[in-house]
């Protein structure tokens, strides 16, 4: 049994992590999206519980995923839970040079292995981060994430 987890902020979920979970649960036999603290990013819009719930509505359909989240190193959470592989989405150069210590630094502390899927071109560009300012602003970005989460954003900003 292969479990593999996709970590990261998901503040929010946009449909390029959406692709990355699909494609990663088509290679493994179980994908746990794990919502971990990134200690770059201080104040997010959505809580934990929040983030949660908006990645359960999106992820319906696909039964081999379930959703946890962790404050700790991201290495103790695959230890203690049989993880032998990390699943992440590379856009560019810049998330390669970003990503590239994060994989060799959890790959000596505990073994993981960090496989990387190249973003789809239509999401090349997407980013929690860049969504969010652009709905603060009042911006349309319709097709970028989920409907669900589009609004929730609105409300937020509202
Ligand atoms: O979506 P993000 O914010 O770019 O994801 C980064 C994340 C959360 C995966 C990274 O910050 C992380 O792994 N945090 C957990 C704490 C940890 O293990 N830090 C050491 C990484 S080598």
């Amino acid at each position: 049994m292969t479990i593999a987890v996709c970590p990261g902020s998901f503040d929010p979920v946009t449909n390029g992590h959406l692709d990355i979970f699909e494609r990663a649960a088509n290679n493994f036999d179980e994908i746990i999206v794990l919502i971990t603290g990134n200690p770059g990013k201080t104040s997010g819009l959505f809580t934990v519980e929040e983030r949660t719930e908006l990645i359960r509505e999106v992820t319906r359909d696909i039964p081999n995923l379930r959703i946890d989240h962790w404050g700790g190193l991201l290495v103790d959470y695959t230890t203690a839970h049989r993880v032998t592989a990390l699943v992440k989405g590379l856009r560019s150069s810049l998330d390669y040079d970003y990503e590239l210590p994060m994989a060799q630094m959890n790959r000596r502390l505990s073994g993981v292995e960090t496989f990387f899927l190249i973003t789809d071109e239509k999401y090349g560009y997407v980013s929690s981060s860049l969504c969010k300012e652009v709905v603060q602003y009042g911006g349309d970005i319709t097709g970028l994430v989920p409907d669900v989460v589009h609004e929730a954003m609105r409300e937020k900003y509202r």
